[in-house]
């Protein structure tokens, strides 16, 4: 396993993908919770994909920032590589974020088809917490239970 907890990005590596996470909350529809979320993933290749939380009206349905990263890398192809992830909240004065349970579920498929550990940084508007997806997310179920 590579990444994650022994893997730490270079400064000018780390402020890229905050600042891709930051633009991508830009575009956050969030009319309901008030809360805009972005999210920028950095693969091995030097690829970053981003996405922001997507509302609507059935409030149940909101998709959060990170899934819409993810959903932009498994459908464009990728399948593994991962190796840091950038989220980001900007409400003010709110704390960083941390991926909610189903977002650290669905970046561990990426994580696990590349067998990598990924830096995650928690971002806030002056703060940022980096722990590895898989402190976040320990004896996570993934493709190999499957078989
Ligand atoms: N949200 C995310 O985009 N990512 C998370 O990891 C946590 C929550 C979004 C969902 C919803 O649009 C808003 O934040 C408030 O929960």
């Amino acid at each position: 396993m590579g990444g994650g907890a022994e893997m730490s990005l270079v400064p000018s590596q780390e402020q890229a993908l905050i600042a891709a996470a930051f633009a991508a909350a830009e575009h956050a529809y969030a009319p309901y919770s008030d809360y805009p979320v972005g999210a920028a993933l950095l693969f091995d290749d030097g690829a970053i994909l981003t996405g922001c939380n997507i509302e609507n009206a059935s409030y149940g349905l909101a998709l959060c920032a990170e899934t819409v990263a993810v959903a932009k890398a498994l459908g464009g192809g990728r399948r593994g590589g991962l190796v840091a992830v950038a989220v980001v909240g900007l409400k003010a004065d709110s704390q960083p974020i941390t991926p909610c349970g189903r977002c650290r579920q669905v970046l561990n498929e990426v994580a696990a088809l590349g067998a990598t550990d990924p830096l995650v940084l928690c971002v806030s508007k002056d703060d940022v917490r980096r722990v590895a997806l898989s402190a976040l997310l320990p004896h996570a179920f993934g493709p190999s239970h499957l078989g």
